[in-house]
Formats: C-alpha cells, structure tokens, sequence
C-alpha cells in the first residue's frame, strides 16, 4: 500500500555532506521524496516536533543538537514507506544498525544518529503536517 513518511536528514549529515547520498538511498529503494526543504529549526520548532520525548533525560540536548544547524526535511512516498524508510535508516544507534543502512554509514552515535523518520502512520502524519502544508507535496 502506498503511503507517506516524514524524514527529516539531520544537521550532522548535513554538515558533513551526505544530503546526497542518503536522498539517494531513499529513491534507489523505491521511496520518492515528494516535499522538500531545507530549514534551520529554532529551539521551539524542535520542542513542538518532539514533544512526545519531553520528559526523557536526553530531551534538552536533542533540541539543542537538531537546532544547531541547517536540516533537510522531506515527505517520502512509497510501498509501506514507513517500515521501508526505519529498515533503510537502522537502529537508533548507529552502533547497532545494521551494515549497509543509512545510520551505520553516517551516524556517529545515539543522538548524533544522521536521520529521522516517522514510526507509525499516526506520527506520519503529525509530522509530515507539521512541516508541510498541502499545497507543498506533489505525488
Ligand atoms: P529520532 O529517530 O530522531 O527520534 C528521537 C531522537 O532522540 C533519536 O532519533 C535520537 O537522536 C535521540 N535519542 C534517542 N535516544 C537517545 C538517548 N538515549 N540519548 C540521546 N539521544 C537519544
């Protein structure tokens, strides 16, 4: 079934040029990126994109690390596109994702961890709205 997920390519990937190479892995693996931008998120816009993690210790210095540089954020529109796309990233710790994903090759750690995606069709669309209007995603 096709659906949509938001990923968001985060300010370490960036910085170290790998914009390229990860849209490419998404497109390769069949995940047509159909929104895109690139933004540099105040600290609030960070807070309200992951409210849901408020109250974890690690809660500070993620808003601190995803505000502290541009990010490129897109809507990925594919088969099963939100499994696809947590296959593609790995686990949330570089160090225990899989060879050949997306965070074994450009993540440096748990919270330096190169991308974001949507886990559930719930948060899909949570965040694909909080980022993008209607009139900015073409399928
Ligand atoms: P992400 O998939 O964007 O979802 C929430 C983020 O919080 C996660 O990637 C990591 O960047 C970060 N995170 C999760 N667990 C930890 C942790 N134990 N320590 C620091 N950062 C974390």
């Amino acid at each position: 079934m096709s659906e949509r997920t938001l990923a968001i390519i985060k300010p370490d990937a960036v910085k170290k040029n790998a914009v390229g190479d990860i849209i490419n892995r998404y497109e390769q693996a069949g995940l047509k990126p159909v929104a895109i931008k690139m933004i540099h998120m105040s600290q609030s816009v960070v807070e309200g994109f992951y409210a849901v993690h408020k109250a974890r210790p690690f809660f500070g210095s993620l808003c601190a690390f995803m505000s502290s540089g541009p990010a490129v954020v897109l809507v990925l529109q594919g088969d099963n596109a939100i499994k696809k796309n947590r296959e593609l990233m790995g686990a949330t710790d570089p160090a225990k994702a899989d060879a050949g994903s997306i965070r074994k090759a450009h993540g440096a750690n748990i919270e330096f961890n190169a991308v974001h995606g949507s886990d559930s069709p719930e948060t899909a669309q949570f965040e694909i709205g909080y980022f993008f209007p209607g009139m900015e995603i073409f399928s």
